[in-house]
């Protein structure tokens, strides 16, 4: 499984990259607005820093808008990934900006139905968005698993990426489920290199050591 940082936040994603864990970065509206900063500086930014795919949202609800976009963003890096809601307009730009070879991940997808028509129409990345589904009581993860069993049997080449990531418990389960990618928000991703054991254990190591480190000559 892939992981991919879930933010626009320029420090954040240096900052995992230089650990090595970042093999892409997702942006949408929302986040490139709590930056104060153009999406198009912002996405060239990321895109220097990460190799891998870095997502880009449209703006434009309507077909031609959304490939004028797009086919924009795709101008700014080669690794850029453009991002399309899952409507019929974005499904239906989707088809024509695969045709020219623009990656494309579909997003707010909240339905098996709805990841279908994506696969279908040629996205790279399909986005079930977890946390928004648990949000309303439903279970976000039994779509992620469903996802990777349709596409698995039907053999189409789109990769499941969990977003809507809330706790690290919801990485572990995307992994269990076989998603390809994970979004993860840094705050999570953070959560994730934790345990009050290891914090124990070192501790007593140390201390341990502290004891005898005289005697070692
Ligand atoms: O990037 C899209 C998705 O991960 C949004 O997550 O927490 O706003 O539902 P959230």
């Amino acid at each position: 499984m892939q992981i991919f940082l879930d933010t626009a936040n320029l420090e954040e994603i240096k900052k995992y990259a230089s650990y090595g864990l970042l093999d892409g970065v997702t942006t949408n509206p929302s986040l490139i607005a709590k930056e104060g900063v153009s999406l198009e500086k912002r996405i060239k930014e990321i895109c220097a820093v990460v190799d891998g795919p870095v997502s880009a949202e449209v703006l434009a609800t309507d077909y031609q808008g959304m490939l004028d976009e797009a086919r924009t963003y795709a101008g700014w890096a080669p690794n850029v990934f453009v991002k399309l809601p899952l409507t019929m307009n974005g499904i239906k730009a989707c088809r024509t900006l695969t045709g020219e070879s623009i990656h494309v991940n579909m997003t707010l997808v909240f339905s098996i139905n709805q990841a279908i028509l994506a696969a279908k129409a040629g996205a790279d990345l399909v986005s079930p968005f977890v946390g928004r589904l648990d949000d309303i009581s439903e279970d976000g993860m039994s779509l992620v698993r469903d996802m990777v069993q349709v596409f698995r049997i039907n053999s189409w080449g789109a990769k499941v990426l969990a977003a809507s990531i809330r706790h690290p418990e919801h990485v572990a389960e995307a992994a269990r489920a076989g998603a390809g990618i994970v979004t993860i928000p840094p705050a999570i991703l953070e959560q994730m290199f934790v345990h009050p054991l290891t914090e124990k254990g070192l501790a007593q190591f140390l201390a341990d050591w502290e004891k005898v480190k005289d005697k070692q000559k």
